[in-house]
């Protein structure tokens, strides 16, 4: 039997490697419309970039997208019209949850036995570029068990009381703007820690919006990678003109 995950030079690499793709939101901040990874960039739906973005890096053999549980053969026949240039790498589709952490737990249900490192990457962060999804890649490599691509921030960050039942929020802090991070994906996992962290950590409320939060939860060390402007997250309307914005400087500058 040929072996897809075999490198070309013939010698296999130390990890397998796949990329859960969660894409079952409906995108209700950007408003009125298709659900958001089935949104047009660039004259591609979102997910097509995200899933490129995915496959761009080598170690990467398979994508798992999960799809709006309604939209499965959809975004399987979207998928299919648009193959990756490539063609090496294998798209699955399967459905999605109430909550991206349930999306996330699908996808993962999904991934074949010989996976032993698994991507996380949101379909709304299309562009993330190929160097950022390398370096998560490197990092596992390297013996971590949870990577993330984080970001300083721009804007000063204070932590309120809600304001229930009354006309302003209230200041509680101003934590030292140094110290944080804005966290982007792909998340990369050994994949058993991703795993445990999905069986331990219960999905309560909106549920976990970030995988790795739920990796601390567990004890385990998570550490940081350098992330990338590009990889922001579509989330907003203005988002969807910056995200035009940045393949139009794509096409101009190296013709992509
Ligand atoms: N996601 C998912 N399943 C859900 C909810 C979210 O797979 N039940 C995915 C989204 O498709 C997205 C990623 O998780 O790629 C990050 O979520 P977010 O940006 O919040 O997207 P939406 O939930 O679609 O947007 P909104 O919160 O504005 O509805
Ligand atoms: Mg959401």
């Amino acid at each position: 039997m040929s072996d897809e995950h075999t490198t070309p030079q013939g010698s296999r690499p130390s990890h397998r490697t796949a990329a859960i793709i969660p894409a079952a939101g409906r995108g209700v901040r950007l408003g009125p419309g298709a659900p958001k990874a089935l949104r047009a960039l660039g004259g591609l739906p979102m997910l097509v970039h995200a899933v490129r973005a995915m496959a761009r890096a080598r170690a990467v053999a398979l994508v798992v997208v999960v799809a709006p549980p309604d939209g499965v053969s959809e975004v399987r026949r979207m998928l299919d019209e648009h193959p990756l240039p490539d063609g090496g790498t294998e798209v699955l589709v399967v459905p999605g949850g109430e909550t991206r952490q349930q999306s996330v737990r699908h996808g993962l249900d999904a991934l074949p036995v010989g996976v032993d490192a698994v991507l996380v990457h949101d379909a709304a962060r299309p562009l993330v570029p190929v160097d950022t999804v390398e370096a998560v890649i490197s990092a596992l490599r390297d013996g971590a068990p949870a990577v993330v691509p984080a970001v300083p921030l721009a804007d000063t960050v204070k932590e309120v009381e809600p304001a229930v039942g009354r006309a302003w929020e209230q200041v509680l802090g101003t934590p030292d703007r140094s110290r944080l991070r804005a966290v982007q994906t792909p998340q990369g996992f050994d994949r058993a820690v991703l795993a445990e962290a999905h069986e331990r950590v219960a999905c309560e409320g909106e549920g976990a919006t970030d995988d790795a939060g739920m990796v601390e939860r567990l004890g385990r060390p998570v550490v940081l990678v350098p992330g990338h402007e590009e990889a922001f997250k579509v989330t907003r309307p203005l988002d969807l003109v910056l995200a035009e914005a940045v393949l139009a400087r794509r096409r101009a500058h190296d013709g992509y």
